[in-house]
This record gives C-alpha cells, sequence and structure tokens, in this order.
C-alpha cells in the first residue's frame, strides 16, 4: 500500500504527517506501506521542511529532515492507494485535478480519521506561533493512529 500526505507547501503539515506515519510503521516494523508527501502549490519545491517543524519532530522524537518538498502531480492518482489532504482548500485542488471517481474515490481529509463527517481542517502553522507546530503534531499524531488501525495494523 502507499500513502500519500497533501498540504499547501509541502514544508510544515503534510511531511510531518509523512513523518510521524513513517516513524510509526517502522516502530512497527511494517515495510510494506511506503509513504509520501507532496504539496498543491510549486511555493517550495526542493526545500527541506520549515526549520520550526524539524524541530518540532526532533523533540517529538523523530527527524524529517531528509525530505523534500515536490508538488503533487496528476500521476499520483495512480502511483498512490491513499490520499491524505489537510484541509477543505487542498481537497479542492486536489479534486480539480482527478480524473474520474476511483481518483476522487482516494482523497481523503485526514482529520476525518478522528473527527469523521465533521469536515476538520489542520490549521496552517505557517504563519503563526511556535505552538501552533505542536498542535498540528498532536493532531497528526492522533489521526495517523486511527489510520493505522483501520488500513495497516
Ligand atoms: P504547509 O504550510 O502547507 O503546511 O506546508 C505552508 C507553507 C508555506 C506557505 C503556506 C503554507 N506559503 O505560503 O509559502
Amino acid at each position: 500500500m502507499k500513502i500519500l500526505m497533501v498540504c499547501l507547501g509541502n514544508i510544515c503539515r503534510s511531511p510531518i504527517a509523512e513523518g510521524i506515519l513513517r516513524h510509526k510503521l517502522r516502530v512497527m516494523k511494517n515495510e510494506d506501506v511506503m509513504t509520501d508527501s507532496a504539496g498543491t502549490s510549486n511555493f517550495h519545491v526542493g526545500e527541506a521542511p520549515d526549520v520550526r517543524m524539524r524541530m518540532t519532530a526532533v523533540k517529538n522524537g523523530m527527524d524529517i529532515s531528509d525530505l523534500r518538498a515536490r508538488q503533487f502531480v496528476e500521476s499520483d492518482f495512480d502511483e498512490f492507494d491513499l490520499i491524505y489532504v489537510m484541509d477543505i482548500s487542498n481537497k479542492r485542488d486536489i479534486l480539480s485535478l482527478a480524473r474520474n471517481d476511483a481518483d476522487r474515490a482516494k482523497v481523503k481529509l485526514i482529520l476525518d480519521e478522528t473527527y469523521p463527517g465533521e469536515n476538520r481542517e489542520v490549521p496552517d502553522p505557517y504563519f503563526g506561533g511556535d505552538e501552533g507546530f505542536q498542535q498540528v503534531f498532536d493532531l497528526l499524531d492522533d489521526a495517523t493512529d486511527q489510520l493505522i488501525a483501520r488500513y495497516i495494523d
């Protein structure tokens, strides 16, 4: 199985979502699930995750400094089984690229794993304070636990 995490810039929310999931899979010694992340925009292509998110990762026992931002491409619909978006605008942007119902069915709001049907969003921490980064981490830590229980365990 292949799981893609998507946000706007691919430097804050989706790399930490990928990093948390990757960390848990390593702890589980699961080698069957592949993870990646991408941005809807090309704003930060090639960049490492935002330094504040890299520090949040380290504080929580993981390292995401190897990740590099890339932009979502149409072929990601073929490559990935599940495409998790962080907010409703990401969802709209990705659905606008979908070619058919099979593509659309892969796209899910990640907080639907923890708060089904509530349309909750992972807040964009980029323009806010440092505490926003740990909040994002905690939301995604819980959501990835649910995701693993549902699709992987
Ligand atoms: P992300 O955060 O979508 O969680 O990676 C952002 C990063 C950069 C920008 C916006 C959001 N930006 O406008 O440059």
